[in-house]
């Protein structure tokens, strides 16, 4: 994507060796990534038993590479003899040409991980972070070259999944971002630049639309329901089935971190915590919003007792949904998001915001992309909708201006993605 102003004709910096900090499920799909890519790999961990499981982890991830026809053995053979290094001592990150971290989601650990790197790094070394929502200029702070920093933001599993947010912060320096985009071309991934804010472009906009089907069950779907709805209208997966997978603790860990700056008339889905609390947390335990033992998902059984107890603690008499209008409200939710998303800056054009939610979030294919959706659908009606379910919830459901402004004027989405293609 050299569609950017800003880096059109700014050579990127060299791109040959590179540091993962973290063997978790990310730091080691993005290790594998860039082996599979060619790059020089020093993964650092904690303590000697991490840096054996990073290594297993890796070893894995590129034997099915191999079984899949995508790497020579003799090849994953000399990558795991050569190119591919663990380490507990950041100081075998003194020659990576670029750093990325994906440790803990923590502000503090990662701003203690920057001054570790800071210290080692060699000068001009890009150095970048995998978080999913935390502030990348917090965590450039804790350097001394806040214009050397980046936000790079995978998506798991991250030798798989083709998106890459590229995540510039108010003092990256032009030839870091160029660097940032050059990476995912050798990766061959897509690149999309985006914005510094809670969840950058798919998370925030995920974060929204997640809100509005959450709200629905508290108020009568059950989650069963919202899934078959929304995999009807071509979602690879449904947000539940999609919890599942990801784990309900990353919710869970989620909701608390932000607690403290919830709005009073944030809508909680405590069921969710419910099932967290009882140890529910999805496939790896073999139960979550549905049941997995052998064949066909099944919804948890426990489900409609816990929904009744949360709904009657929040004096909530449950309505029925039907699935036109869990569609309608989740793409008005995502739709807004969207806008507000643009209009801020954070996407630089809605052709962007397409690009992420069809590569990083399942959004059908075929239907183009949330905001070319959108157009066509009508963004007038889309403006009703909000409008509409504002009388329920003028918290949640206020109407982008942006989108409010397209309606008024007669105009498109698409009509912003002309003039900024450099
Ligand atoms: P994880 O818990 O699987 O792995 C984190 C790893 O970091 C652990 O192995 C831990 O031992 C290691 N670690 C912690 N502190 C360290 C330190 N000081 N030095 C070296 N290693 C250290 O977590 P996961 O899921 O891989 O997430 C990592 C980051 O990636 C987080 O910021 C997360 O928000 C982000 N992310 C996660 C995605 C996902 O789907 N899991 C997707 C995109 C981003």
């Amino acid at each position: 994507m050299a569609h950017l102003p800003q880096i059109k004709g700014v050579a990127p910096r060299p791109l040959d060796r590179i540091g993962v900090i973290g063997g978790g499920t990310m730091g080691a799909g993005i290790a594998a990534s860039c082996l599979l890519a060619g790059l020089d790999v020093t993964l650092i961990e904690r303590d000697e038993q991490a840096t054996a499981r990073a290594q297993a982890t890796v070893g894995d991830l590129l034997a099915g590479a191999v079984s899949r026809g995508k790497l020579a053995a003799a090849r994953r053979d000399a990558i795991l003899a050569g190119a591919f290094r663990t380490d507990t001592d950041y100081a075998a990150l003194g020659q990576a040409d670029l750093i990325v971290e994906a440790v803990f989601e923590s502000m503090e650990v990662k701003e203690q991980v920057f001054a570790a790197i800071d210290r080692v790094a060699k000068p001009d070394a890009v150095l970048a972070t995998n978080t999913s929502y935390l502030d990348v200029d917090r965590i450039a702070d804790a350097t001394r070259r806040p214009r050397d920093v980046i936000g790079l933001h995978f998506f798991s599993p991250a030798h798989v999944m083709r998106l890459l947010e590229v995540v510039v912060a108010d003092r990256t320096a032009p030839e870091v971002v160029a660097t940032g985009f050059a990476l995912a071309k050798r990766l061959g991934k897509i690149a999309v630049r985006a914005g510094v804010c809670d969840g950058f472009i798919g998370n925030r906009i995920l974060s929204h639309y997640r809100a509005a089907v959450d709200a629905m069950v508290l108020d009568g779907a059950s989650p069963q329901q919202v899934d078959r709805a929304l995999t009807d209208f071509g979602f690879a997966m449904g947000p539940y089935a999609v919890s599942d997978l990801a784990g309900l603790d990353i919710g869970a860990m989620t909701r608390q971190r932000k607690a403290a700056d919830r709005h009073p008339r944030d809508r909680v889905p405590v069921f969710a915590d419910r099932l967290y609390e009882q140890g529910d947390l999805g496939r790896k335990t073999g139960r979550g919003y549905y049941v997995y033992a052998d064949g066909k998902p099944q919804p948890n059984p426990d489900l409609p007792a816990i929904l009744d107890a949360v709904r009657a603690d929040l004096g909530i008499t449950p309505r029925d949904f039907d699935d036109a209008e869990i569609v309608a409200r989740t793409m008005a939710a995502m739709v807004n998001e969207a806008a507000r998303t643009v209009a801020d800056g954070t996407a630089l054009r809605p052709l962007d915001v397409d690009v992420v939610m069809l590569n990083g979030y399942g959004f059908p294919r075929w239907r183009g992309g949330p905001m070319l959706w959108a157009d066509a659908h009508g963004l007038d009606r889309i403006l009703a909708d909000i409008r509409r379910l504002s009388q329920e919830d003028d918290h949640f459901w206020q109407p982008a201006p942006l989108l409010a402004d397209l309606v008024a004027d007669g105009r498109q989405f698409a009509d912003l993605n002309q003039g900024t293609s450099a």
